[in-house]
């Protein structure tokens, strides 16, 4: 299976100018990287301004969507949209904007159907906080989240779902999840979709792990926990640092 790298950039950079920068240093410099996928999703304003090459590895994401292609809906940006300005991947249902928006398991689960029908491939944020994990619920908060995320989401159309497992507590804070622990969430979820869909359709469902990935520890999420790709924040935005994490892993 290919490898995915994905770059969320947030609320960053300030200007399209830098925006560009960014995105040009790393094009440049992962020209020639193979058998990984490199997805950089920067904040809306400037998907249409980044110029992608046609045989680049790297392919554009959205951060975040609403569930309705079009409509009275002051301020929201559409899955046709984004699918009109090549974006290939949507990030749904961050734990920041679980956090800061309020953001149900039940609209995102909305969400999710909408990337679907639009054809565009979800990548579905799951984590637990840090007094979850104190109290043991950690398998239960990630079926919890899988379970309400994917309702009624017909299997035919599961097969290009991925799952960002990112601790809450990790995210940003430089306190990336131990080795091992990351290894456990990932057979958590397997067997979590493995008990919802058909081995066969479960199986091809990517699993990436996020929070506090830079280019020391990038390499043993994927080697050790066995981890289908990686979800990266901070260490994104400096192009070098980037660049230094796919390059681990070719
Ligand atoms: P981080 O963020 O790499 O800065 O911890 C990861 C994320 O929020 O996706």
């Amino acid at each position: 299976m290919k490898l995915l790298i994905v770059a969320n950039w947030k609320c960053n950079p300030k200007t399209l100018k830098g925006a560009n920068l960014l995105f040009n240093s790393i094009k440049r410099k992962l020209k020639k990287v193979k058998n990984i996928e490199v997805v950089i999703c920067p904040p809306f304003v400037y998907l249409s301004n980044i110029k992608l090459s046609n045989h680049s590895v790297i392919k554009l994401g959205a951060q975040d969507c609403f569930w309705k292609n079009f409509g009275a809906f002051t301020g929201e940006i559409s899955p046709l949209m984004l699918k009109d300005l090549n974006c290939k991947y949507i990030i749904i249902g961050h734990s920041e904007r679980r956090k800061y928006f309020n953001e149900s398991d039940e609209i995102i689960n909305k969400k999710i159907k909408a990337v679907i029908e639009a054809k565009i491939k979800p990548i579905l944020c799951i984590g637990e906080t840090r007094e979850e994990k104190e109290k043991g619920y950690i398998q239960k908060k990630l079926k919890s989240q899988i379970e309400k995320g994917l309702k009624r989401v017909p299997k035919k159309e599961i097969k290009n779902l991925i799952i960002a497992y990112e601790p809450i507590w990790a995210i940003g804070t430089g306190k990336p999840c131990d080795i091992k622990e990351a290894q456990t969430a990932y057979l958590v979820i397997k067997k979590i979709i493995t008990n919802l869909y058909p081995y066969s359709i479960s199986k091809n469902i990517k699993i990436l792990y996020g929070g506090s990935v830079n280019s020391k520890n990038a390499k043993s999420y994927i080697k050790q926990a066995g981890m289908d790709g990686l979800l990266i924040g901070g260490a994104s935005l400096n192009a070098q640092e980037f660049i230094k994490i796919v390059r681990t892993l070719t």
